[in-house]
């Protein structure tokens, strides 16, 4: 009898903080389709981590789980494959948590670089508080739970992770081998421009959204900004500069891409043509996840069947962990 290899284990979640645009697909998105054939899966919504920073206005981090959840389906993840779950729906998370802030020193989290930047970044919200230094002991609690063997995300988490194995060896240190040391698994985020030729992000007011229309992406790549050294028509243009050039590196095919680096150098080609053409490109790339999107939108009961079907699974395996837990430290 042939035994099915076993597949190893991998996690990875995303704050419901606002909806997702093309720079989450070509990030993180595209990541996650591609790893859900070889591993299994967790992909996981972080409520209670968006809470540590929009915990005055909490009611809007609901609105965007199911939102979440029906964008991850109409780019392809695939709930057949992999689970998807709401962190909160598996309070296991914060027993977890609890028992590891106690054996993470406090050094560890102050000078977690993550840390001290959004406390800078973050300026208009008042994050000193006990449950954003905790930020990572929560995300370590959300990896171990799980006992995953890799972690994929981008370098920004980088840091995270790192905290996540070193707590993850202290546990195995003081109470006996339980937690696999989960490895990162650095995801390469493509550098897309917002409209503004600004790094695309939700907090810009730049994106193109999942969710737009094709009118509202026809309008918002018509008004993009591209080469900013090129003023007029007859200027030469740099597609090395071009905030437009990565889009049709994504989204157009070989020969056009060759054809835009030869003719804009040469003022052949300009950018209203070159954006016309990308956007056909683009619409046509989000054409099916747009109809799958509009269908699920209109039947979210079956996303949110989904959803519980994978609370279930997660906070069954959550249970499992715990019971591990509670046996290694003799409670
Ligand atoms: N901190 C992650 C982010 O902002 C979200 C997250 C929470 C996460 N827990 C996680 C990512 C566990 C990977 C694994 O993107």
């Amino acid at each position: 009898m042939t035994e099915s290899p076993i597949k190893k284990r991998i996690l990875s979640g995303m704050r419901p903080t606002g909806r997702l645009h093309l720079g989450n697909l070509h990030g993180a998105l595209s990541n996650w389709q591609d790893l859900q054939h070889t591993y299994e899966c967790y992909f996981f919504i972080a409520d209670w981590h968006a809470l540590t920073t929009e915990y005055k206005e909490p009611r809007t981090i609901h609105t965007y789980i199911l939102d979440l959840v029906v964008d991850w389906i109409s780019v392809g993840l695939d709930p057949e494959i992999a689970t998807f779950f709401v962190q909160s729906a598996v309070p296991e998370h914060a027993e977890l948590h609890l028992i590891l802030s106690m054996i993470t020193p406090l050094a560890w989290l102050e000078r977690n670089p993550t840390y001290k930047e959004q406390q800078l970044e973050l300026e208009s919200k008042e994050i000193a508080t006990y449950g954003f230094l905790g930020y990572p002991v929560l995300q370590a609690a959300d990896i171990m739970m799980y006992k995953a063997h890799a972690v994929p995300v981008g370098i920004d988490q980088a840091p995270h992770v790192e905290l996540t194995r070193e707590i993850a060896r202290r546990f195995n240190f003081l109470y006996g081998d339980f937690f696999p040391v989960p490895e990162l698994l650095l995801t390469e985020i493509p550098k897309l421009a917002g409209l503004d030729g600004r790094k695309m992000s939700k907090s810009y007011d730049n994106s193109i959204f999942l969710a737009d229309t094709v009118e509202d992406i026809r309008q918002k790549l018509s008004r993009m900004v591209t080469d900013p050294q090129r003023a007029r028509r007859k200027d030469p243009g740099d597609p090395d500069v071009c905030v437009l050039f990565p889009f049709h590196k994504l989204y157009s095919d070989p020969e056009m891409i060759a054809e835009i680096n030869r003719e804009c150098r040469v003022a052949g080609l300009g950018c209203v043509d070159c954006k016309k053409r990308l956007t056909e490109r683009v619409l046509s790339a989000l054409e099916p996840v747009q109809a799958k999107r509009q269908y699920l939108t209109a039947h979210l009961e079956e996303v949110r069947e989904i959803l519980e079907a994978g609370n279930r699974k997660a906070r069954t395996f959550a249970q499992e962990t715990m019971a591990g837990v509670r046996q290694a430290i003799g409670f």
